[in-house]
């Protein structure tokens, strides 16, 4: 089977090469993202192999489908680049990798978080410098804070576990509840309460609708003063200029984040040449109160490692009808 894997970049080449030595697939890589004005690069492929940032909206789709593309796998969980009922009505098959490492993603918000709270890259950029002074490095236990957990699914419910540990409160809101959280004693709240009583609130919920821009500027405004925000999940879950907003009034004491609105401009490639062209991550990244990773937080071996094999899962999986009910979409 030809597979045409869109936005590949080196680590893809050597996880999907690895988990397909046995199989017999032959794979295109291909730098460019996946776009309408690109689909034409999968001439000859039966399936496409793509990204959190190519671009799978119906034009894209109808492009892929008229090429005779069948199967589309995301190299990824969250699946909100794709329009899916566009895809299925062109009869294309498409499939993610729901599962690969929930811990990966959650202990990076755990990163972010402890980063954001003892500032160990101020100190260490510090001593650099030679300055071993101690001053504006005052942080705070989270043993006994309260923690706000939006979207207890397979990522929020590991972070909660790890804020458990920590010690801390956790107020949780889901459109699902997970029972043995609740037995674990988290208290499931509204998206009202959870965000006046949060000292730390973490987003774990997917992009869609019903999420766009959920932490508006009325619903940041509603926060705990001096709260901290981490979003590992998708930027559009945030309104980015409110946010910048809250940061500079102290409304925001700070935010963690591995994922921002407009991050296709910036991350997954080297800008050094031109510089950060969006405004409000070049205005986020030079914030003090901020911390800022490039989509990271999927990115560890065992991470990898899964996604490359669920992603082989759903192409072999295609042709016999065994996809992995959890990938299919
Ligand atoms: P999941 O599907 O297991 O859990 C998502 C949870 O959000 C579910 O429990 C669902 O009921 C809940 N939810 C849906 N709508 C909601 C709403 N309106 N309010 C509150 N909760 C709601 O997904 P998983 O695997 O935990 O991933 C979560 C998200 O994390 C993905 O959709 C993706 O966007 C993001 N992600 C980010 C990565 C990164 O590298 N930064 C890597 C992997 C995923």
């Amino acid at each position: 089977m030809n597979v045409a894997v869109f936005s590949t970049q080196e680590f893809d080449q050597v996880y999907l090469t690895q988990a397909a030595q046995q199989s017999a697939i032959s794979w295109r890589w291909l730098n460019e993202s996946l776009t309408p004005e690109t689909a034409h690069l999968a001439q000859g492929c039966e399936a496409v192999c793509a990204f959190v940032l190519d671009d799978l909206h119906e034009p894209t789709l109808n492009a892929l489908n008229q090429l005779g593309v069948q199967l589309i796998v995301l190299r990824s969980a969250g699946f909100n680049n794709l329009d899916v009922a566009a895809a299925h009505q062109l009869g294309l098959t498409v499939a993610r990798a729901a599962a690969y490492s929930p811990n990966a993603v959650a202990e990076h918000a755990v990163t972010l978080l402890l980063t954001l709270i003892r500032k160990p890259c101020v100190a260490q950029a510090r001593l650099k410098q030679a300055d071993g002074r101690l001053n504006g490095l005052l942080g705070f236990d989270l043993k006994g804070k309260t923690i706000g957990v939006i979207g207890t699914g397979r990522i929020g419910s590991q972070f909660t576990q790890i804020m458990l540990a920590f010690g801390c409160r956790i107020l949780a809101n889901d459109v699902i509840e997970n029972a043995s959280l609740i037995q674990a004693g988290v208290q499931y709240t509204n998206i009202e309460n959870l965000l006046a009583q949060s000292d730390v609130v973490s987003l774990h919920c997917p992009l869609s609708n019903d999420t766009r821009q959920l932490l508006d500027r009325q619903r940041l405004a509603q926060m705990k003063p001096g709260a901290l925000l981490i979003n590992t999940a998708r930027g559009g879950l945030v309104d980015t200029e409110a946010m910048i907003s809250c940061l500079e009034s102290g409304q925001l004491s700070g935010v963690g984040l591995d994922v921002v609105a407009g991050e296709e401009s910036l991350f997954f490639s080297d800008h050094r040449n031109e510089g950060i062209i969006n405004t409000a991550i070049a205005q986020l990244v030079n914030m003090p109160n901020v911390i800022m990773t490039p989509h990271q937080a999927f990115f560890t071996h065992e991470a990898l490692t899964n996604i490359a094999q669920a992603t082989l899962a759903n192409l072999q999986g295609w042709k016999t009808g065994t996809i992995p009910e959890s990938n299919r979409l």
